[in-house]
């Protein structure tokens, strides 16, 4: 049963104050419901979003389906977004996120590694295309200008930077 934390609370308090209609805090308030829920919008993370903004859960679950920051399932606790459009693309970006998953044990897209700590998706262009190919980790700053070798580098980083949300 999830439930925001007292702190999480107030913040999607604070928002609902914001702005001319409710609707508009949805964003913001399930980017802080998804970073307490480990990182994804489960079903329980809408019912409860529901109940405290006094919005019908269609609504939220629309919002959290129609952007593709909010996680419809577990991921882990380094959710890795690589792009593979455009320049990214062209420079490699997929074969990069490849030998990435390789390292991490991740055998395929969205899959959370054996050890939790990760999973990977190939996004479209994340607007940072002249330095490709670049990725970002959950909501980092991007990490640009990328090799194989750098990528593999970044996960065994991660790795020794230990587990736990
Ligand atoms: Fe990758 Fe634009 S093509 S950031």
């Amino acid at each position: 049963m999830f439930k925001l934390s007292e702190d999480g609370l107030k913040f999607v308090k604070s928002e609902l104050t914001r702005y001319e209609t409710k609707q508009s805090a949805i964003i913001r308030c399930l980017y802080r419901a998804q970073d307490e829920n480990g990182g994804w919008v489960s079903p329980e993370v809408i019912a409860h979003l529901s109940d405290v903004m006094e919005i019908p859960s269609a609504q939220i679950e629309e919002v959290a389906t129609f952007y593709t920051m909010f996680n419809k399932t577990p991921v882990g606790k380094n959710h890795i977004q690589v792009c593979v459009t455009l320049t990214c693309g062209m420079l490699g970006g997929r074969e990069l996120c490849d030998k990435m998953m390789k390292e991490a044990g991740c055998k395929k897209e969205g899959e959370v590694s054996p050890d939790g700590l990760f999973t990977f998706s190939k996004v479209e262009c994340l607007g940072s295309c002249d330095t490709a190919p670049m990725l970002q980790v959950n909501r980092d700053p991007y990490i640009e200008n990328l090799t194989n070798e750098k990528g593999i580098e970044l996960v065994k980083n991660l790795r020794a930077k230990g587990r736990g949300h």
